[in-house]
């Protein structure tokens, strides 16, 4: 697998390439990553990648031409070219079924917009996918493309050391996670839910379930009706959910009405 990002921070990119559980996945070459500066690919003295925005207003605009001589570099590099993604407020949100599709797949070129964005020229041309991070705006396309790298390479076999952990994260099965207790047993008045002490695997198992259920209906209700519609729910699921719906209180002693 191999990313190649077109930016012109690359400083930015290569300390997270150094840290954290995925740290080995590049440094072993798993997951390859490249950096290609668009400034590397100016042909004139001042070596401009931006220029004023047509019809006037404030901000520049990212040069279609040195971001296509960076790009033609970065596709001839790789053994096969790769989908172009684009990161941008306008893009599709990415999410996990996104980040686990791609962690099947053989990477992309990442093109990291910066100033007002990138002509768009350019996208209409070569970009396959523009994904956004969220309803916010960043400097630059540098952070969205780091999390996708980031959530593509925990995916990747053996980079981390549970092969089970990211099955039960977030969003994999639909739902949010559970909440989570480690030492000691006992803070001050909060004690860890007995249950998760008792070795007993099916009542842990079962407790980790209706938590997850529980905080997905009352943060994300939008993940329960699209679990439920994709099958995922079991008839104790909905057992529990119809209760709750009804006015049992949930695991906190709350009601979610
Ligand atoms: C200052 S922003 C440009 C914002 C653009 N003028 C707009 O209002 O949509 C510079 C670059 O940051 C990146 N960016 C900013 N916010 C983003 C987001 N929410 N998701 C993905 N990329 C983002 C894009 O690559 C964008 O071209």
């Amino acid at each position: 697998m191999r990313f190649d990002l077109l930016t012109l921070f690359p400083e930015l990119v290569a300390p997270f390439l150094t840290q954290g559980i995925t740290r080995r996945a590049y440094a072993s070459g798993q997951v390859q990553v490249q950096c290609w500066n668009p400034r590397d690919y100016t042909e004139d003295n001042y070596r401009r990648v931006d220029d004023r925005c047509y019809g006037g207003g404030p901000g520049m605009v990212m040069l279609v031409e040195p971001l296509e001589r960076a790009l033609a570099a970065a596709q001839s590099a790789r053994a096969q070219p790769g989908p172009v993604i684009h990161f941008s407020p306008a893009g599709r949100r990415m999410d996990q079924a996104l980040v686990q599709e791609l962690a099947h797949g053989q990477g992309a070129v990442l093109v990291c917009g910066r100033y007002e964005g990138i002509d768009q020229r350019f996208i209409d041309r070569h970009v396959d996918l523009e994904l956004s991070l969220g309803d916010f705006v960043l400097s630059g396309g540098e952070l969205p493309a780091l999390a996708l790298l980031d959530a593509v390479t925990r995916l990747q076999p053996g980079v981390l050391g549970d092969a089970a952990s990211h099955e039960q994260d977030s969003f994999s099965d639909g739902l949010l996670d559970c909440p989570h207790y480690s030492r000691p047993e006992q803070l001050g008045a909060d004690a860890v839910p007995p249950v998760l002490l008792s070795g007993h695997h099916e009542q842990i198992r079962a407790w980790r379930r209706e938590r997850s259920l529980w905080l997905t209906l009352t943060r994300r209700p939008d993940l329960i009706a699209a679990a439920r519609a994709d099958g995922r729910l079991s008839r104790k699921d909905e057992a529990l959910l119809s209760a709750w719906s009804a006015g049992a209180p949930g695991p906190d002693g709350k009601t979610c009405l």
